[in-house]
């Protein structure tokens, strides 16, 4: 990351503290690493997230419902979805410092400094070279490359390396209450088990026919090594996870549908197309046919949001043959030839996304630090979060002009009308100028204000966010054009 984006990115951490978005957590004791807390805007912000793909994901689709799994699950879960053997990642110590990172991030953090040297031709060959040794889990062939680029570690100093060991990414935990006798279980590192284990209560309880989807939010954990980068990567956090069950060899089609859908998703949000990429997926995991990320670019560079995932029928299959329960689905409908399609097992198309990615990829968005020119021809500054209207914290900041005269009692009225509709703020104290700064501050895109003149003529001053263009409107129009925007 460049200075000037480094800095900016420390001042986003510092705001979203100073506002109430993210805090550490347990920051009294110095806080837990990679462990954060939402304050108020930030859980509503989160929130609003949550929701916004809930309902584009269950509502607008008639053919996906939504389940709440449990985060605890029986251990054998995670023998047969091959956590226990494959999550992990290839990890290297450095002998002198002990710090351990992860192969690729290593790799790329050098990578990323050849490039902001000029030297983007090396870079990307040690990228291509990086993402050929991982496909082919050649650890000999990695270590190699780091000792050949004299890749040093950034405590040390030093190119002093151990081998490179796989290291598993799951908090385990002991479950009952006499812990020797009891049995290891692990806290979930993807919600989608919780779906899969789900799959024939969900199809025949809600009747669905495939093809169709369940999907669910909720926390996921995963120990992981190098956690920095705020909420980018953290060891516990929240995905939105949907299954789509399709007919075996309809994957492929599935999987680009899901790429397009989940795209315009994204950019219904009014976030710029020009930030979003695609990634193809060189090393798949291991239960995947095709896969893909979404990819946002960051204050740190392009990283990945969203993953979108053909499971192929891996999991129903493993989750089969480790409980001895049929995980098959009797599909009633025929082929071309007249021929009843009958007894499978459906493959899955995925797409996971991390909400705390999501509200940095957001937050970072939208936050903006403008140069203002005042009518005088003063300068000003102000700090403003141009979060899209339909997710911010606070929709409408509801402001007397001043204390008495009858304005606090209209705009208790005008609060009353609106807040069952969407969340308002209400605050009499202090110059407008400063609240209105307050409100940009946290994200919110309209502010009204009531004077004297409100209770001549029944109309108010509203302020929008981002322009910072005021008209004046009837009071009793307010509400309509706050849900309209919204
Ligand atoms: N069920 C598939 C799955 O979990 P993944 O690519 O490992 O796939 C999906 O994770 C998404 O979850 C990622 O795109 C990212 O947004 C989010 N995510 C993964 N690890 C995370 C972490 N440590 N902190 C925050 N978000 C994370």
């Amino acid at each position: 990351m460049s200075t000037t984006a480094d800095n900016q990115f420390q001042q986003i951490i510092s705001h979203a503290k100073e506002y109430g978005f993210v805090f550490p957590s347990s920051e009294i004791y110095d806080g837990l690493s990679a462990v954060y807390d939402y304050g108020p805007y930030g859980s509503e912000l989160k929130k609003n997230i949550r929701d916004y793909w809930w309902k584009s994901m269950t509502q607008m689709h008639e053919n996906i419902v939504g389940i709440d799994a449990a985060i605890f699950m029986h251990p054998t879960t995670w023998k047969a979805s091959g956590h226990v053997d494959n999550f992990s990642d290839p990890m290297i110590d450095n002998k002198d410092s002990k710090k351990r990172y992860r192969v690729d991030h290593l790799i790329e953090q050098f990578a990323d400094k050849l490039s902001e040297s000029g030297k983007e031709e090396q870079a990307k060959e040690i990228l291509h070279q990086m993402d050929a040794l991982l496909a082919a889990e050649n650890f000999q062939g990695l270590l190699e490359l780091i000792q050949n680029n004299k890749i040093a570690c950034s405590v040390s100093g030093t190119c002093n390396w151990t081998d490179i060991r796989q290291f598993n990414l799951m908090f385990d935990t002991k479950m009952g209450s006499v812990s020797d006798d009891a049995d290891t279980i692990y806290l979930r590192p993807e919600t989608a088990q919780g779906i899969f284990v789900n799959f024939l209560n969900v199809q025949k309880t809600a009747r669905m026919k495939i093809p169709f989807g369940i999907a669910q939010t909720g926390k996921a954990f995963r120990n992981e090594i190098v956690a920095r980068q705020f909420i980018f990567r953290m060891r516990e956090f929240e995905q939105m996870e949907m299954q789509f069950f399709v007919r075996p060899g309809t994957q492929m089609k599935w999987y680009e549908y899901w790429k397009e859908e989940r795209m315009k998703w994204h950019l219904s949000l009014g976030l710029p197309a020009e930030k979003y990429r695609f990634h193809n997926h060189v090393k798949l995991a291991h239960y995947a046919d095709a896969a893909l990320d979404i990819e946002f670019e960051f204050p740190f560079g392009f990283k990945e949001v969203e993953g979108i995932h053909s499971r192929t029928d891996y999991d129903l299959r493993r989750h089969q043959e480790f409980s001895k329960k049929k995980m098959q689905y009797f599909d009633a409908d025929t082929d071309e030839q007249g021929k009843p399609y009958g007894n499978y097992i459906p493959y899955v198309v995925e797409t996971s996304i991390g909400l705390d990615r999501m509200f940095l990829l957001v937050l970072s968005h939208a936050y903006q630090e403008e140069k203002l020119t005042k009518e005088d021809g003063s300068t000003d500054e102000r700090v403003v979060l141009k979060i899209p209207p339909k997710i911010a914290p606070v929709k409408l900041a509801i402001l007397p002009l001043t204390k008495k005269d009858g304005l606090p009692e209209i705009a208790r009225a005008l609060m009353d009308t609106c807040k069952p509709y969407f969340k308002c703020f209400y605050e009499e104290k202090d110059a407008i100028g400063k609240r209105y700064r307050r409100q940009d501050a946290i994200g919110t895109p309209f502010c009204v204000t009531i004077d004297h003149q409100t209770k001549e003529d029944n109309t108010v001053t509203i302020r929008h966010r981002d322009s910072m263009q005021q008209e004046r409107v009837k009071l009793e129009d307010v509400k309509s054009i706050v849900m309209q925007a919204l």
